[in-house]
């Protein structure tokens, strides 16, 4: 099974630490695998090339053992990872008892129980050198662009996406949430930086046990002052498709370990198909689904919307009711706001959600009164519209659906390390 190479020269002396994934012994010859970092290397032993005591050692050594082993590399294209080592000496650091997770199929409450073992198995290493070439990619993007990274707040006085979704806790005697965005904290950074962008975990007490939901997720932000709806949307072309080609050129071989077929990804190129709210509902109502302009599009209906494309769906001008209080109104309709939403294909659901802002300071009042949030938790936010306020827009992309849309992972649960789930904070 392909795994994640190692990088071996050929004829070179090798000295490695790792652990044993795999062993055979064939009469006096062995053949292991051993896992380095992320990547897989096989050994080959030879008794009668071994000190007699290296190769009681090969022989005891049980699955997921540390060791130290020395030996010549060897390029060869027949082995799993493209190399091997021949072994001169094989020494144990610690003899693992005996590893719960084995080769043979385990039920996913087992495996999410032992997620801090899972870890080291071949997929899961693989989903998570996709993630890193993922958040390696959007933090070169910002920088290639002039954006100025800020890191904001977890602790915070204030709800941002909806009251509903909040974990609560205590600060001091005083409530405290932790944060859903960053957003609001973006706006005021825009007037010092201009291009800012927040990278970091987010929090939802979502009582939605989807393939699509964590209660902690990882999101990006860019929030860019001056800039208008228009551009807001060509800014999400331009870095969705510049992370997407990222990774597939620099994670192909993580790819290719996880037999996932490219073919649609390979597509995200701007510009993107784009529809309306108000189209959006048409086509659902035509496909039968029971729903009626002012309702949320759900999971299942972008699965449906999607289906129309190859390339990740643009879907703007929501109702401004199923949005957030912030959204700036549209000038040709007030009952709508100039939000978008950018559905995955393949039925990955909607992966970024953003919008122009209120800039004005009466209307942005008004706004937050009819939602009835607290006025006193948002007066440092008014700030911003009363200070040289401006035009601004942002977004942001959740890493663990992108990470799950690339991939081709079903659940979110294995697109990142730790996953918190409804109910489950175990490991
Ligand atoms: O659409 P959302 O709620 O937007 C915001 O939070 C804005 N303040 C962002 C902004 O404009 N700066 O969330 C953005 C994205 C979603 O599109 C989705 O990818 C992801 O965050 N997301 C979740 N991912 C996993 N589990 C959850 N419970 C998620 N909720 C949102
Ligand atoms: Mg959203």
């Amino acid at each position: 099974m392909k795994d994640l190479p190692v990088v071996i020269e050929d004829g070179q002396e090798i000295e490695l630490e790792g652990w044993i994934i795999h062993k055979r012994i064939s009469g006096k010859l062995a053949f292991l695998d051993l896992r380095v970092g992320p990547g897989v290397v096989q050994l080959v032993a030879s008794k009668k090339e071994l000190p007699a005591e290296a190769w009681q050692n090969i022989k005891k050594v049980t699955l997921e053992s540390s060791v130290k082993i020395g030996g010549i590399g060897k390029v060869d294209s027949r082995a799993p990872t493209g190399a091997e080592i021949h072994l001169k000496d094989f020494e144990i650091i610690h003899l693992s008892e005996e590893f719960p997770i084995t080769p043979k199929e385990h039920g996913i409450a087992f495996l999410m129980e032992h997620r801090h073992l899972w870890l080291r198995s071949r997929k899961q290493r693989a989903y998570l050198v996709i993630r890193n070439e993922l958040e390696q990619s959007i933090h070169d993007f910002f920088y290639k662009n002039g954006f100025i990274r800020i890191d904001s707040p977890i602790l915070t006085p204030a709800a941002c996406e909806g009251t509903s979704t909040l974990f609560e806790t205590d600060y001091f005697g005083e409530k405290a949430y932790l944060s859903q965005s960053g957003q609001l904290y973006l706006e005021p950074a825009a007037a010092a930086f201009r291009k800012v962008y927040c990278f970091g975990p987010t929090f939802r007490a979502e009582k939605s046990k989807t393939r699509r939901h964590l209660m902690e997720f990882w999101m990006v932000e860019p929030e860019v002052a001056f800039m208008k709806f228009e551009e807001l949307i060509k800014l999400a072309e331009e870095f969705l498709s510049y992370i997407i080609q990222r990774v597939l050129e620099k994670a192909a071989i993580a790819l290719e370990v996880i037999e996932r077929d490219t073919t649609i990804l390979e597509k995200t190129t701007p510009p993107f198909p784009r529809i309306t709210y108000t189209e959006a509902i048409e086509t659902l109502k035509n496909k039968g689904f029971p729903i009626e302009w002012g309702d949320d599009i759900g999971g299942d209906e972008e699965t449906a919307l999607s289906q129309e494309t190859d390339k990740p769906l643009i879907i703007t001008h929501y109702p401004k009711k199923v949005k957030a209080f912030y959204m700036q109104p549209n000038p040709d309709n007030p009952e709508e706001v100039l939000a978008m939403d950018v559905i995955a294909p393949e039925g990955y659901g909607e992966i970024i959600g953003g919008s122009e802002r209120i800039n004005d300071l009466d209307l942005l009042k008004k706004r937050i009164e009819e939602e009835n949030l607290p006025r006193e938790a948002f007066e440092w936010y008014l700030d911003i519209r009363k200070f040289g306020s401006f035009p601004h827009s942002g977004f942001g992309l959740g890493i663990e659906r992108t990470v799950a849309w690339i991939t081709g992972v079903k659940h979110v649960r294995e697109t990142i390390p730790y996953p918190r789930m409804l109910y489950k904070i175990y490991p």
